[in-house]
């Protein structure tokens, strides 16, 4: 049995300020919900004062994004052993904000996943096509892609211990969220590969979780999808009320 898993991406909102005021009401209000691991990432400048608010309480702490150098000369890059220093126990890994804005590669993305592990952080990777590609018929296609490239070379435990984000471009942030439907059909495709690639224990094992415009009225009957494990909650993370409701909605 898969413990569901949501994670709240901040992206470039909230100070250090508002992110210790919110984990330190958010944890009081998380503190007898079991069953569901609880994660959030703030921007880069927080990560280490929400670990710190977050300790000894059931919220985890992710970072964004991170560079697969370990240090060097790399200005504005962030190395995954500087993340686990600061605390952090994810990092979220592909973002399509990454890839369509930034330049992130299904090749990049496969050197910072190996890092990650390397250095004791779990990745959250994230995969999932643009409406172009949907509507070409190309979505197993790209996820296949994604997955393959992404996660070359990891080994069955490591896939067993990783989290894959499935969230359709088309979905983040426009309110427009994936069916139910949609989704589990997206998700046991995902598992299947990852069946087919590594093995049946690590395909089984693996957390795979949906974004894109999740929000407390739709997370109960995604998350209801046999192989929906849990959300990567955008916008509706931003508010404590929300995010609280989302949490409380997948036990
Ligand atoms: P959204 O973002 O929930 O605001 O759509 C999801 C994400 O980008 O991870």
């Amino acid at each position: 049995m898969r413990t569901p898993f949501i994670a709240g991406n901040w992206k470039m909102y909230k100070t250090v300020a508002e992110t210790v005021n919110f984990v330190k009401e958010f944890r009081a209000l998380v503190k007898d919900i079991d069953g569901v691991d609880v994660v959030l990432a703030p921007p880069f400048t927080s990560v280490h004062a929400a670990v710190e608010a977050a300790r000894n309480s059931n919220v985890a702490i992710a970072a964004q994004d991170m560079h697969w150098e370990a240090e060097g000369a790399f200005t504005g890059a962030i190395s995954a052993s500087m993340i686990r220093e600061a605390g952090a126990e994810y990092v979220i890994i592909g973002h399509s904000e990454r890839r369509t804005l930034f330049g992130e590669t299904d090749a990049t993305v496969n050197r910072k996943v190996g890092a990650a592990l390397s250095a004791e952080l779990v990745p959250i990777v994230c995969v999932g096509e643009t409406l172009a590609e949907r509507e070409a018929n190309e979505t197993f296609a790209v996820l296949d892609r994604q997955v393959q490239t992404g996660l070359e070379g990891l080994t069955p435990d490591q896939i067993a211990q990783i989290i894959v984000a499935y969230e359709p471009v088309w979905a983040i942030g426009t309110g427009r969220t994936a069916t139910a439907g949609q989704a589990e059909e997206a998700h046991g495709h995902i598992r299947q590969q990852l069946q087919a690639g590594f093995s049946a224990e690590a395909a089984e094992a693996c957390r795979l979780i949906y974004g894109g415009s999740v929000k407390p009225a739709n997370t109960a009957e995604l998350i209801a999808q046999p192989d929906v494990d849990g959300a990567l909650v955008g916008g509706a993370s931003l508010e404590i009320a929300s995010f609280l409701e989302i949490v409380a909605s997948t036990v």
